[in-house]
């Protein structure tokens, strides 16, 4: 039975999120627009090694997968075929007195949940933004906000076979924005109107889908564990045959238990062959393979995984997020795996004093031209500490007036508090080898243990 307890209140991250400078809200001095979010000076860092994992573990550690990035604004035929322009909609309800809208779906009662008026016969509502493009605001320029990446890959199909000789099974990634005209929006960055999506479409022989299914279901959930989501707080739902996107054949959401309860963080579905034979048929251009090893022509089925990184953040900021005794106080932690870290290390001169700040700041200028690093000179040393745990900065590099004359540093581990001192010369390479999992506690040349009774 999966767990029933979130580990976090939303209240805390969100809280978090912008004292620390994580996520604000969109055009937060006029009041701030639904739906949409700022990412700031952390909050940018961490979306950016998100997608830098997703697309080493997608892109660069496979023969079999390359990347693409296509245009937001796609033509409208590209939607009309998708099946978009009919299907991609969500029921919606509206309160006869105060004209509130809500998801039909996700209603518990058939009455407004605002004043409790009588709501009106339920319609479908169409998720896709529209804008025209170019001078004329008539039917023939209307264009909409793509609202998923995917279609982007389905409309090259044939320009990356050709240009890269790729061979069945293989793959096609993107990260981008995508734009959906949500009824509703919530918990924080959970549902959005605007938000990056990483998906990657595999295409794989007819018949071969059902293992592909499995097998990328299988990885994709390793991912998330790999970069610190504990397993037990992720599950599998498979969606039901009889609710399933017109495209889809199977669909299963890897979901997470954020703060509100298990809510969808992916989801990996089987999209048949629709949208390359849909595409085909519409635009009269051949979207097929042709097998030379068994001189057979197919349309490829697809296989894709698709997540939002701000979903995928937030379930991260969750997961790492902790409240530890520390002497006689509480240390708040963001345990992040050391690849997702915002700031992967910070440099903390004891003093202010001009010969030991000059010092330190040739230190910092030296490890900042390989990482990403802070330098922090104010108030005590226990609360730089804190300010640092409190970001997830796995570790903090303490220059002290004896570093000036035995040119040695102490480095202090994030999780387990524990330090070393070690020569000024090795810091780079120490830190990115600690970075990349060699065990706090192994010494380079000149190194000694300065503390190792932390946890
Ligand atoms: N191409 C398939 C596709 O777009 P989806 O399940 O509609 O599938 C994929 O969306 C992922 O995008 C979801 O698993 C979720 O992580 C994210 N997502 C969907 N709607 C979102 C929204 N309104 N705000 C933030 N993320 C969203």
């Amino acid at each position: 039975m999966a767990e029933q307890t979130p580990t976090v209140s939303m209240d805390k991250i969100v809280s978090l999120a912008q004292r620390r400078g994580f996520v604000f809200p969109s055009s937060e001095i006029y009041g701030g627009l639904s739906g949409c979010w700022d990412y700031g000076p952390l909050g940018v860092e961490l979306n950016r090694n998100i997608k830098a994992a997703w697309w080493k573990s997608m892109v660069q550690d496979r023969d079999d997968i390359v990347g693409i990035e296509t245009s937001i604004l796609m033509a409208r035929q590209v939607w009309e075929v998708s099946g978009h322009l009919q299907g991609f909609t969500d029921p919606l309800a509206e309160c006869k007195n105060c004209h509130m809208r809500w998801r039909a779906d996700t209603l518990t009662e058939k009455k407004c949940p605002s004043c409790g008026g009588e709501l009106m016969a339920e319609r479908m509502f169409n998720l896709m933004f529209k804008t025209f493009a170019g001078p004329i605001e008539d039917d023939a320029s209307v264009v909409y906000l793509r609202p998923e990446t995917a279609q982007g890959m389905f409309v090259n199909f044939d320009n990356i076979t050709q240009s890269t000789r790729k061979k069945i099974p293989f793959g096609i990634a993107q990260q981008g924005k995508a734009f959906r005209n949500e009824i509703t929006t919530g918990n924080f960055i959970f549902r959005s109107r605007e938000f990056e999506l990483m998906e990657m479409e595999y295409f794989v022989k007819p018949g071969t889908d059902g293992q592909w299914f499995e097998y990328w279901l299988n990885e994709r959930l390793n991912w998330h564990v790999k970069y610190g989501i504990k397993r037990e707080h992720l599950s599998i739902l498979e969606h039901e045959k009889a609710k399933l996107a017109h495209y889809a054949r199977r669909v299963c959401d890897i979901t997470y238990l954020y703060p509100m309860g298990w809510e969808e963080l992916e989801g990996v579905a089987s999209r048949t062959d629709f949208d390359l034979k849909q595409h085909s048929l519409a635009s009269g251009k051949t979207l097929d393979y042709y097998d030379d090893e068994t001189k057979e022509h197919y349309t490829p089925y697809v296989i894709e995984p698709a997540i939002g990184i701000g979903r995928s953040l937030l379930a991260f900021m969750c997961d790492a997020y902790a409240e530890e005794p520390d002497k006689d106080e509480t240390r708040v932690v963001l345990h992040f795996h050391p690849a997702i870290a915002p700031i992967k290390a910070a440099i903390l001169p004891l003093s202010k004093k001009e010969n030991l700040a000059a010092f330190a700041k040739d230190v910092y200028k030296d490890v900042r031209s390989n990482l990403m690093v802070q330098y922090d000179d104010t108030q005590s040393i226990g609360r730089r500490y804190r300010r640092q745990d409190e970001i997830g900065t796995p570790y903090c590099v303490t220059v002290d007036f004896q570093s000036l004359d035995d040119k040695r540093v102490t480095i202090r581990e994030r999780d387990s508090m524990n330090q070393i001192r070690i020569p000024v010369s090795e810091l780079r390479k120490t830190l990115t080898a600690k970075l990349e999992g060699e065990a706090f506690l192994v010494l380079p040349q000149g190194g000694e243990v300065v503390q190792a009774k932390g946890k």
